[in-house]
C-alpha cells in the first residue's frame, strides 16, 4: 500500500487479532519514526515497546489510575471501569510508548513535541500499510509515575502517548472528517 493510501485508509483501531506482532515488524516501524523531521536534529524521541508481562502491568496501572474516576472505588461500575481498562490492554498485541524530552526552552519544547508527534504518524501510516492497525491515547496516565518507572523514564522526558498496535479485528471505514477545501485558502 503506498504512503497516500495507507493515509486515507488509515483510522482508530480498538479491536485486534490476538497474534503478535513480530519484533522486526515494530523494528521497522520504530525505523520509520526516527526519520521523521526534527529541528536542529534534536531527536527528542524515546520509545518503549510493551508486550507480555509489561504490557499486563502496563494494564494494572491503568485499571488503578481508571479507578480515580469514581466515588465508590468498590462500586461495582468502578469494577467494571477497572475490568475494562485490564482487558483492553490485554487485548492489544503491543503498546509503544510514546516520549518526548522537556526542554526548559517553550520553542524547543513545543518543536521536540511536535517532531515526536510527527515521528508517531509516521508510525501510524507505516503499520497501515503493514495491514496493522494502531490507536493513540493519552490522558492522565502519562504521568503516573508507575508508568514512568515501568519504562524508565529518562531524566527530562514526559510521556505525551500510548499507542496500541496490533492486527485489526475488523476492517473499519475511516471516521469523517471536513472537506480539506472547506478548512484552505489558495491566495495567489
Ligand atoms: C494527540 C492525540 C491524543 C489522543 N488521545 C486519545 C485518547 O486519550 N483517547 C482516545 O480514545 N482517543 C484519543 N485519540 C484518538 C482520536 O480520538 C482519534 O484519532 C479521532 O477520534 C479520529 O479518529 P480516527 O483516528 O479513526 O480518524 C487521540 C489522538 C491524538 C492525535
Amino acid at each position: 500500500m503506498d504512503a497516500i493510501d495507507a493515509i486515507q485508509r488509515r483510522t482508530s483501531v480498538r479491536r485486534y487479532r490476538s497474534e503478535p506482532v513480530p519484533r522486526e515488524t515494530i523494528e521497522r516501524l520504530l525505523d520509520c519514526a526516527v526519520r521523521a523531521p526534527n529541528h536542529k536534529l534534536t531527536e527528542p524521541w524515546r520509545f518503549a515497546v510493551l508486550t507480555g508481562e509489561a504490557k499486563a502491568t502496563l494494564g494494572e496501572i491503568r485499571a488503578r489510575h481508571r479507578l480515580q474516576r469514581y466515588d465508590e472505588p468498590a462500586s461495582d461500575e468502578a469494577r467494571a471501569g477497572m475490568a475494562k481498562a485490564r482487558r483492553e490492554t490485554l487485548e492489544t498485541p503491543a503498546v509503544l510508548v510514546i516520549m518526548s524530552r522537556v526542554h526548559p526552552d517553550e520553542v524547543v519544547r513545543e518543536e521536540d513535541y511536535a517532531s515526536v508527534m510527527m515521528a508517531t504518524a509516521n508510525i501510524m501510516t507505516a503499520a497501515q500499510s503493514l495491514g496493522l492497525g494502531t490507536y493513540l491515547k493519552t490522558g492522565g496516565v502519562m504521568g503516573d509515575r508507575a508508568l514512568g518507572e515501568l519504562v524508565g523514564l529518562p531524566e527530562g522526558y514526559r510521556i505525551v502517548g500510548l499507542l496500541s498496535l496490533g492486527y485489526p479485528a475488523e476492517s473499519e471505514s475511516p471516521r469523517r472528517r471536513r472537506p480539506a477545501g472547506d478548512v484552505t485558502q489558495w491566495l495567489g
